[in-house]
């Protein structure tokens, strides 16, 4: 064990501010060591002693920088690499939104065990990831980061992140260190307008948007990521309440806290701090360890603890932490970690990790609708390919990392090495993805030669979707519809009477109404990665049985935004007696249902669930309560089912939401086989939070739910008593 202590007694304030300090790590002026967007030789002085460089990755790079910079550092203490390895580093998984809908945790600790070791060879060290951020409107382009609308599912994937990247030793060479983010509320940015404000009191913060951050502390996450969003009037980045009351103090975590990218600065225009240093002194004291890209800290020095706000106690635990964070990762030792240009030609898109990527394909696509069973493809049969996502390689979002475009299997490709006889219209692979112009009154000749291929084939596999960059970071959108060229290619195939699949490429739920009324099958695939061609078209043949689950509920219009199923109940729910429908909660023009609810997707059979069996009808705090259900699969095919249990609390201190999703269970059955599913229900399924006094259980009566999805009305009920 290095003496942590002794080197930092050894430090200046300078060095000790340099290492809270990352730098971008890009070569944009060619210079030999860390280039900076801002002038390089007059920061050469921080840059010679930054604590971590970002975005900056590959064995032989990471190793050059490494030596150079020991060679100039005077106190010898190794550099850190950190980037945003999301979804894979080289081979990329289907993103988290996609991955998520699997409903398997399992597949996401997968998943990020391979993406750490590709990512540690080519000498990363930290990732920016989970992104624990929960989200209910898909304007904000960044829910395609996020593993959806539910607390509960969203806790189980922090923690399975956590576990796949760190393993039980992060000091072991196929191992990063992770970073979840973004502490806290950032998803529910005000009209889903990327970094703009929230308000969420402390009620919701607690019981929806925090728990999902626990959990991976919990887990043992190495680093935690101050959101860019002010919440409820005060900027993350400078909130103590968040980071030393909630997070150090109520959660005893005692890793490291970085700042999102150049945040301390933006402090200033946030309106909360009237300069940089100011700004500074704000962020230190809320508990930030590392600022991102901004040097507030570095070029402040000792204007920072002039005033005495800050001590130089303050600064130290910092730095012991960053220093902690090193040893733990076993840098002293060997600075260039796992970096090994051979492993990298050994690991990087192995037939390994490709495989593993294209199962998480097939189990991560949602199918929506499914009728005349357009689906599965046979490959006797003649599929006519249209569309922009057609032959297009774009199937990584904008997360990609070391991932390329090149290496992806198109729809196409996969098409076609599973068998099936394929006509792609060629132009159509051109249409314009990203058309927003006015549609032309009558369709051009590329348009109908595509609906002349169409008009020879049996049915139509119309590949559309939204280009990468409408979602991701900045990446929010006022209109969530498909480009209106692509609807109106649709409504002339439509005119041909064929069965159409559309297949829905996109980085956030759609308005899908109309695509999902003019077509007979709807599939809805996301960013699906490096495999998506092979693994989407597994699916369409059934060598795959579809089952993933929506984690968010899809909207008809964007005008239910925010729309999600734990919602408060109202005083005027929409169900009233006959006579009152105007005075109640909604719309005079859309109903509040989404178009597909949470926890909604079909498989190619159909299942049949029996009421619900309670073992007892009222338990008391230290009972458990069995209930049960029977589904048969009544239909062709085999199939995995996701069979979904729910709660309400039908009266508390708080209102309660009409539905928490509290376990589920995926079980395969084959035709006409049934299982009996039975979930435990303890006083501690029944507890919430309520702000002042922590985790409480209420008695009184609960509802039970147990189906298919969050729709479901298979209900039961129970009395919780006081001992
Ligand atoms: C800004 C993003 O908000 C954050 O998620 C990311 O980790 C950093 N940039 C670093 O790339």
């Amino acid at each position: 064990m290095r003496n942590i202590h002794a080197i930092l007694e050894q430090m200046s304030l300078s060095e000790k501010l340099a290492q809270m300090t990352q730098l971008w790590g890009e070569f944009p002026d060619g210079s030999p060591l860390m280039g900076l967007h801002y002038d390089f030789h007059s920061n050469r002085q921080l840059a010679e002693s930054a604590g971590s460089i970002l975005g900056f990755s590959g064995a032989q790079r990471t190793m050059e920088v490494q030596r150079e910079y020991l060679a100039c550092s005077d106190k010898k203490i190794p550099l850190m690499f950190m980037t945003d390895v999301i979804h894979g580093y080289r081979t990329i998984f289907p993103s988290p939104l996609a991955l998520s809908c699997s409903w398997s945790p399992e597949l996401v600790e997968e998943t990020a065990a391979v993406a750490a070791k590709e990512a540690s060879v080519s000498g990363l060290h930290v990732t920016f990831s989970p992104m624990a951020d929960l989200v209910r409107d898909s304007r904000w382009g960044r829910v395609i980061e996020s593993t959806g609308e539910d607390p509960f599912l969203n806790s189980l994937y922090t923690a399975a992140f956590v576990r796949g990247y760190q393993g039980n030793d992060i000091s072991e060479s196929d191992r990063l260190a992770c970073c979840v983010k973004h502490f806290v509320g950032y998803g529910a940015a005000e009209g889903g307008r990327d970094y703009n404000t929230t308000q969420i009191s402390e009620y919701q913060l607690r019981n929806f948007y925090l728990p999902p951050f626990q959990s991976a502390v919990n887990a043992g996450c190495k680093m935690v990521m101050a959101g860019f969003n002010s919440l409820n009037g005060i900027p993350c980045t400078a909130n103590q309440w968040l980071f030393q009351d909630i997070l150090r103090n109520e959660w005893h975590y005692n890793g490291l806290v970085i700042t999102d990218c150049t945040a301390v600065y933006e402090l200033v225009p946030h309106g909360y701090s009237i300069d940089n240093t100011e700004a500074a002194r704000s962020s230190i004291k809320a508990g930030m360890d590392i600022e991102m890209v901004s040097t507030t800290f570095y070029d402040a020095k000792e204007e920072l603890i002039r005033d005495g706000s800050i001590s130089m106690e303050l600064i130290d635990q910092a730095v012991e932490r960053i220093l902690n964070l090193k040893e733990e990762l076993g840098l002293f030792d060997n600075p260039y970690k796992n970096a090994d240009p051979e492993l990298e030609k050994k690991y990087h898109l192995c037939k390994e990790h490709r495989e593993a990527a294209r199962r998480a394909v097939s189990q991560s696509v949602v199918l929506l609708k499914n009728e005349q069973e357009s689906l599965p493809l046979k490959t006797s049969e003649r599929i006519a390919l249209i569309g922009p996502y057609s032959d297009n390689n774009r199937l990584l979002d904008i997360w990609k990392c070391e991932g390329k475009e090149e290496e992806c299997n198109t729809l196409l490709k996969g098409m076609r090495d599973g068998g099936i006889d394929v006509l792609v219209s060629p132009p159509c692979t051109n249409c314009n993805l990203t058309c927003q112009a006015e549609v032309p009154d009558s369709l051009n000749c590329e348009y109908e030669a595509a609906i002349a291929t169409a008009g020879s084939c049996d049915k139509i596999v119309l590949a559309l979707g939204e280009p990468p960059e409408w979602s991701g970071e900045s990446g929010s959108r006022a209109y969530i519809t498909l480009p209106d060229i692509q609807l109106r290619l649709l409504d002339e195939l439509h005119k041909l009477n064929k069965p159409i699949i559309t297949v829905i490429f996109s980085g956030r739920p759609l308005e899908l109404e109309q695509a999902a009324q003019k077509s007979q099958a709807l599939l809805q695939v996301w960013f699906p990665g490096t495999e998506g061609g092979n693994g989407i078209t597994d699916v369409l043949l059934a060598k795959s049985l579809p089952q993933g689950r929506l984690t968010m509920s899809f909207p008809r219009t964007v005008g239910q935004l925010p729309l999600y199923y734990n919602t408060l109940p109202t005083g005027r729910p929409q169900q009233t007696p006959e006579g009152c429908e105007r005075f109640r909660t909604g719309y005079i023009d859309t109903p509040n249902t989404p178009l597909y609810p949470f926890g909604y997707g079909l498989t190619y059979t159909t299942f049949q669930y029996s009421d619900i069996t309670l073992s007892r009808h009222s338990l008391n705090m230290s009972d458990v309560i069995h209930a049960s259900v029977t589904v048969i699969n009544t239909g062709k095919y085999s199939g995995c089912e996701t069979v979904q249990m729910y709660i309400r609390d039908i009266a508390g201190s708080y209102c309660r939401p009409v539905k928490m999703l509290k376990s589920f269970r995926k079980i395969d059955l084959q035709p006409q086989e049934s299982a009996l599913v039975s979930f435990t229900i303890t006083s501690d399924d029944l507890a919430y939070e309520i702000p002042g006094k922590g985790l409480l259980t209420e008695p009184g009566e609960f509802h039970v739910f147990i189906g298919p999805d969050s729709s479901t009305q298979n209900m039961a009920a129970f009395i919780l008593t006081v001992d």
